[in-house]
């Protein structure tokens, strides 16, 4: 295969893969460590290089978990809270292999913020390319309770989370992409 059909395959079969898809099998650093790797190549506007990760593991899953139930239920009124929905986020983290916190250092004095979200929207991508290529499966979750996980993440001052990168080993079949035609998005100029 040439290199854009290898490449192609990849992007083409990337799906987003969800916590009730996963099976309990370990996934060990060393692919996670390839995982971030490619992050870490993504372009980046002045090199600011703008992608921070939290990589949540082991026992520290249950406590993202609980961390995310408890946020749940200080945020919604009462008459609104769902039992099943504050079960779900323990369900979710004990089902993932691993998380990855994805947060943003931001420059204001060098970049608007958006460039530096375009940045990381690569490198999470190159993460998602990547776990494709080692049978991981992933998605990228952004519920907004991970406004107020700074804490939890150990977030500086000029850092912000935009996200949690679900991951974990699969049985699913490839599914096709859900999308419409390229060309109806284009317009091309030539004269
Ligand atoms: C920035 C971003 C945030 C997302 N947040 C969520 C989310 O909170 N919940 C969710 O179910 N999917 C989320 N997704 C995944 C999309 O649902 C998914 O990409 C879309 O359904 C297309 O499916 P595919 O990734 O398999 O092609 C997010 C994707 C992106 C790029």
């Amino acid at each position: 295969m040439s290199n854009y059909e290898v490449l192609s395959s990849v992007i083409k079969n990337r799906r987003s893969i969800f916590p009730a898809s996963y099976i309990q099998k370990e996934i060990p650093i060393a692919a996670i460590e390839q995982i971030l790797e490619s992050a870490n190549y993504a372009p980046t506007h002045k090199l600011t290089e703008p992608w921070r990760f939290t990589v949540i593991r082991k026992d520290a899953k249950a406590r993202l978990g609980e961390t995310l139930g408890n946020l749940y239920k200080s945020k919604i009124p009462a008459h609104q809270f769902l039992q099943k929905k504050y079960d779900s986020f323990s369900e979710k983290t004990s089902q993932a292999g691993c998380i990855i916190g994805i947060n943003i250092q931001f420059h204001p004095d060098k970049l608007p913020a958006w460039e530096e979200i375009a940045a990381v929207g690569c490198a999470v991508q190159n993460m998602a390319l990547t776990a494709e290529t080692l049978n991981i499966g992933a998605y990228w979750s952004s519920p907004p309770l991970i406004d107020d996980l700074g804490e939890f993440l150990g977030l500086a001052e000029n850092e912000k989370c935009f996200g949690l990168f679900y991951m974990g080993y699969h049985n699913e079949e490839p599914k096709q992409a859900n999308r419409t035609p390229i060309t109806e998005k284009v317009k091309w100029l030539d004269k």
